[in-house]
Parts: C-alpha cells; sequence; structure tokens
C-alpha cells in the first residue's frame, strides 16, 4: 500500500470565501468561531429554533473568552459580523464554497441530509461531514456528487485543538481532497489525510486504545479512575503537547526509535498479547516508522533534537505557571 502524508498533499491557496455550517451545537459553534476568526463568512443552519436563535449568543460569548485570553487578533464584533444564520437548508448552502455538516451522530440522519446537500449545491461545492465514527461511503456512496464528499473530523473544540482528520472515501476526488485541505490551513487547522477509511478515524481509535487500557487497570484495581485521569492529564498529556508518541519513543532513548523498540518493543508486545490484541511490533513497522520520524525531526542530530525537546518543555512549563485548572479538586 502507498503510505501518503500530510505534508504530500498539493498546497494551493483556498479561494473560498464563505462555506456553511449545518447543525449548531457545540463542534458546529466551534466550527463558526474557527472560520469566520479567520477571515471568513460562516452561514449557519439549524433545525431545532432554540438553538437556531441561541447559536450567535453562543459564539459570541466564547468569542469574548478567546478575546479576553489575547486569541483573536480582531474585535469581537468584526468576527461576528461574518457569522449570519438562515432559515432553510437551500439558502445556507447558496453561493458558498464549502459545507461542513455537525448534524446529530446519525447515518439516517446524515445519509438524507447529504442527499439533499447534493441536490441544492453546484458540484464543485465541498460536502464534509465532521462524523466522529462513521466513513462517509456509509452514508454519501449512493450520490451523484459523491466525489466531492469526505469527511473532516475535528478534534474538540476545534478553536483549541486546531488539527482535523481529512478522511475521504474511495470515491472521493483528489481536487476534493486538496481544497479541503487548503481551506483547513488558511483557517490555521493542521490537515492530517487518513489514507483509507476506517471506522472511529486515527484520533478516536487513539482515544479508543487508551481507554481500553484505562478501563482495563480501573477494573482490575490497579489504579483509581481519578489517578488514571491525573497520570495522563499532567503526565501523557503534557508530554504529547510537545511531541507525539513516535518522536517520544525516539528522543526518550539513546540511539533512537530502533533501540528503544529493541529494548522495551517485547515488554509493550506483551501488554497487548495480554489483553488479547495482535503484536504491531515487526521489524517491517519499526522500520517504516523510524525512517519517517528521523526524517521528520528538523535538527542536525539527536542530541541536539533533544535539547529542543527540553527547551520546548521548559517554555509550555513557564507558560502553564500560574493557571489554575478549574476541573481539577484543590487548585481552584
Ligand atoms: N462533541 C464532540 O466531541 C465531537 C467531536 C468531533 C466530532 N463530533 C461530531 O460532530 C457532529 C455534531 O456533534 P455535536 O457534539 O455538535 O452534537 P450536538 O448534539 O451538540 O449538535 C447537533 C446539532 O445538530 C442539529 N441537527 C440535527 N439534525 C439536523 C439537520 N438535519 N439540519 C440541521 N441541524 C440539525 C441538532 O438540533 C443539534 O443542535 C456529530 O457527528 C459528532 O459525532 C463531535
Amino acid at each position: 500500500m502507498t503510505i501518503y502524508s500530510t505534508s504530500n498533499l498539493e498546497q494551493p491557496d483556498s479561494e473560498i470565501q464563505s462555506v456553511a455550517i449545518v447543525g449548531a451545537g457545540s463542534i458546529g459553534i466551534a466550527w463558526c468561531i474557527v472560520f469566520a476568526s479567520a477571515g471568513v463568512d460562516v452561514r449557519i443552519f439549524e433545525l431545532d429554533e432554540t438553538r437556531r436563535e441561541s447559536a450567535l449568543a453562543a459564539a459570541e460569548s466564547l468569542l469574548h473568552e478567546m478575546h479576553g485570553a489575547g486569541l483573536l487578533s480582531e474585535p469581537v464584533d468584526d468576527i461576528l459580523v461574518r457569522m449570519s444564520v438562515w432559515e432553510t437548508l437551500a439558502e445556507v448552502v447558496s453561493g458558498v464554497g464549502y459545507v461542513q455538516e455537525c448534524v446529530v451522530e446519525n447515518i439516517d440522519v446524515k445519509r438524507e441530509l447529504f442527499h439533499q446537500l447534493d441536490q441544492l449545491t453546484p458540484k464543485e461545492v465541498v460536502l464534509a461531514s465532521s462524523t466522529s465514527a462513521i466513513p462517509s461511503s456509509k452514508f454519501a456512496g449512493e450520490l451523484e456528487g459523491r466525489d466531492r464528499c469526505l469527511v473532516v473530523h475535528p478534534a474538540n473544540p476545534p478553536y483549541f485543538l486546531r488539527v482535523a482528520e481529512i478522511v475521504p472515501a474511495e470515491f472521493t476526488s483528489s481536487a476534493t481532497v486538496a481544497a479541503t485541505a487548503a481551506i483547513l490551513r488558511r483557517v490555521r487547522i493542521s490537515p492530517v489525510l487518513l489514507n483509507t477509511e476506517i471506522e472511529g478515524f486515527a484520533f478516536n481509535r487513539l482515544q479508543g486504545a487508551l481507554l481500553r487500557e484505562a478501563y482495563c487497570l480501573v477494573r482490575d484495581g490497579v489504579i483509581s479512575a481519578v489517578d488514571l485521569d491525573t497520570l495522563v492529564r499532567e503526565g501523557l498529556g503534557r508530554r504529547w503537547s510537545v511531541v507525539g508518541p513516535f518522536a517520544t519513543s525516539e528522543l526518550n532513548t539513546r540511539g533512537g526509535l530502533r533501540q528503544h523498540s529493541e529494548v522495551l518493543g517485547a515488554v509493550y508486545a506483551r501488554f497487548g498479547l495480554e489483553r488479547g490484541l495482535e503484536n504491531p511490533w515487526t521489524p517491517a513497522t519499526i522500520n517504516t516508522v523510524a525512517n519517517a520520524i528521523e526524517q521528520d525531526l528538523p535538527f542536525g542530530n539527536w542530541e541536539e533534537n533533544v535539547r529542543e525537546r527540553d527547551h520546548a518543555m521548559i517554555k509550555v512549563a513557564s507558560l502553564l505557571k500560574g493557571f489554575e485548572n478549574p476541573l481539577v479538586r484543590g487548585e481552584s
């Protein structure tokens, strides 16, 4: 199988000036903020009347908080004027170049909505779903305009976690993928491209792997649920804000990821086998990962990359100094 990576994507500038957001729940409002605060006009449609009427107020409240934290480059009112709420689906998609569907996680609702969107929009308009787990072939495969359909799965909330998975189906055109990556880059969301459709995509598969082990550890009385959350929040989570798990393996061991898997691969494999999982620590996979990570790390040698990692972690620690997490007992 050919392995693509987001860095292989063509990088045209996006010419899309306006987008439609369909569904103004948590994710829909968050996408509105991402697009509008990056200068893109946002048209909003929501079925529920109460939510429709409160959509702009919900966005405004978050924008004020972001402004107060110095995260916006212009006044809140200048961003809000780019958002408008419309009464019908036909009106909301009129003239837009991109639609981000954000309705409930229900395959039948998405299938019906994509059918309507396919009929209401010209064939060059990208139709993207925010779905957390459902591949677009399950709800857009029958459409005449299926080549412009795909999944753009955000991390929640996307105005804070600035990455999204682009998941094309087999029928999605490469032009659609390129246009999607371009608009995401323009609104400061890092696009990550998946090579193949898989239920749950990569983000939730990773989250699922961690949750599976976490449930096992709590079930077996190894650790309390609260301590487990502390371990991830203060430990793994903080580290992963600077380096991903593969770069962690590369930089935590002298000799890099190849040496790390030499020393610890069998141990990690046993963890999985104990849970009835297959062993992915094969020489071929380790080699693929090591080659990619070695090429991707930016500095001249291992020592320098480690030094820069430490520098970045100290910087993050200094940014977090004085931050009192309101969700942690004893800190507020
Ligand atoms: N919440 C998360 O953490 C998260 C993260 C990533 C992706 N997602 C995905 O994003 C999508 C939206 O999730 P959410 O958490 O915002 O849900 P939500 O329940 O907060 O919002 C969904 C909104 O869609 C509206 N809606 C339903 N059918 C509609 C239709 N036909 N037309 C217009 N509006 C309609 C509902 O009234 C509701 O306001 C889901 O597919 C979800 O899986 C959620």
